[in-house]
């Protein structure tokens, strides 16, 4: 016997309360060995090209895939120009987000294009499905919906139907009859996915499987089955906005870390291709605090708004230091250096960070923009509007060299902006793009701050 996390698919010798891996309490359940190592193996079947003759090489012939669109431009795009037939597409995302209503948005294009689509439900009758289509203005012959959870009749609906497209929603709702384990268990999520992936690859059909995830942010189950599939998208909001933001973690055939916006509104999702704009608050005065940084979300470049909130203590208390979408141990290696590099006193401030928008950004080249945020909330300064900042900064204040300045600044000076401060590095790159803005490079934050009159 061995013991498996429901959770996380992690196995140990004997009971745990609570999983080493996903911090999650009274998830383990007893396993059969040999069912425990059945289920393993099978997992590993991703294809009907399994079991193939060896080959060299040279002689393989190169799979060309035909790729077909979803219908919504956004969604092609992070798959890497569309969908591609056989393959399996992972769709996670918290309970609400949205996945039902883009999925069948996407439905509903593809039945109108590209023939017959069938999605199933395993959570929803047809008649809840119905009353979401009819808000979406789906209306479709070739679009067929079926509530089902046992993924025979499942199979046998793809048998009868046909589908060029199939839809499981969700993976964690179908049940495999050949097994036992629970529904939702980690065993029957990875037993229905290997079938299914299999009836994909054998068929040509692509397959997108829903797979709910908890609030800690890890696919609940289908984490473990993410070896399966050749692409995992994941849908992501806050709770807030009706922002909503897919991003690719997993691709086999395209780029990974790109992302599409959506605005979820009465009618459904709307695409965001103007992402710059959504981010951006547009206001007429200068605000002190407030810096415009481009940065690159995958291979898009997007513009910003960094706002910071800092003042002094005055020596009393704990100074407090909170941060909304950029990293936290970040803002304090910035405040370290600004305490350092520039002689101002922070050590006793409260500072507090945040992107406009409720949009997380991952990368350093926002540096600048979070220290220059910074210096002008404490100096109770504004920047001038008309300027956007670049650059990653290192220990010694030193303003360091970013990727792609080209795309950065091409799209500060699309938005009107008339002068980036850029790092000395970047500089020849920078003036060789020929873009249409004053180009101002600095080699230290001193003189980045300078520059800015912010000392
Ligand atoms: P849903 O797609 O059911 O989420 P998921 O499948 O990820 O669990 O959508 C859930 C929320 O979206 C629900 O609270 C209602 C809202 N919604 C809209 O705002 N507009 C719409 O057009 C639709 C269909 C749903
Ligand atoms: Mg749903």
């Amino acid at each position: 016997m061995v013991y498996c996390c429901t959770n996380c698919g992690y196995h140990a010798h004997k009971w745990l309360g609570r999983c080493p891996v996903c911090q999650e309490w009274d998830s383990f359940t007893e396993e059969d060995i040999n069912v425990a190592k059945d289920v393993r193996g099978e997992g590993r079947v991703s294809g009907s090209w399994i079991g193939s003759e060896i080959q060299s090489v040279n002689s393989i012939e190169v799979d060309v895939a035909e790729r077909f669109s979803c219908g919504i431009k956004e969604v092609d795009r992070i798959l890497g120009g569309g969908l591609i037939a056989g393959s399996v597409i992972l769709f996670g995302g918290e309970p609400g987000v949205g996945k039902s209503t883009l999925l069948l948005q996407m439905a509903r294009n593809l039945a109108q294009k590209h023939g017959k689509v069938l999605y199933t439900s395993g959570e929803e009758s047809p008649g809840q499905i119905k009353l979401r289509a009819t808000r979406l203005k789906v209306n479709c012959e070739t679009l067929y919906i079926l509530s089902e959870q046992a993924i025979e009749r499942i199979a046998a609906a793809v048998e009868e139907v046909d589908p060029r497209v199939l839809i499981v929603d969700s993976i964690q709702t179908v049940t495999s009859g050949k097994d036992g384990g629970d529904p939702g268990g980690i065993r029957q999520v990875r037993q229905a996915s290997a079938e299914l992936t299999r009836l994909a690859k054998a068929r040509k059909m692509t397959t997108f499987l829903v797979g709910h995830i908890t609030k800690e942010g890890t696919f609940a189950g289908p984490k473990t089955i993410e070896h399966l599939v050749d692409t995992a998208l994941y849908l992501e909001g806050s709770h807030d906005s009706g922002m909503r933001i897919l991003r690719s973690v997993k691709n086999r055939f395209g780029a990974t870390d790109e992302i599409a916006v959506f605005q979820m509104g009465p009618t459904g999702m709307t695409e965001i291709t103007d992402l710059s704009s959504f981010f951006l608050q547009k206001t007429t005065a200068a605000r002190p605090g407030v810096a415009i940084v481009p940065t690159l979300e995958g291979t898009r470049p997007l513009l910003i708004e960094i706002q910071a909130l800092a003042s002094s203590t005055g020596g009393y208390g704990v100074p407090q230091r909170r941060a909304t979408g950029i990293d936290y141990n970040r803002i304090l290696l910035m405040l370290a250096v600004i305490e350092k590099r520039l002689g101002i006193h922070v050590r006793d401030a409260d500072v507090y960070l945040n992107i406009a928008g409720g949009l997380g950004v991952r990368e350093w080249a926002i540096d600048l923009g979070v220290v220059a945020a910074i210096v002008s909330s404490l100096r109770n300064k504004a920047m001038p509007m008309d300027i956007v900042l670049i650059g990653e900064i290192g220990l010694s204040g030193e303003v360091r060299k970013v990727k792609r300045i080209h795309e950065r600044i091409t799209e500060a000076a699309k938005l009107g902006y008339s002068r980036a401060i850029i790092p000395a590095v970047n500089q020849k790159a920078a003036r060789n793009a020929h873009v249409q803005i004053d180009l101002i490079a600095v080699e230290t934050i001193e003189q980045a701050m300078k520059t800015l009159e912010l000392i």
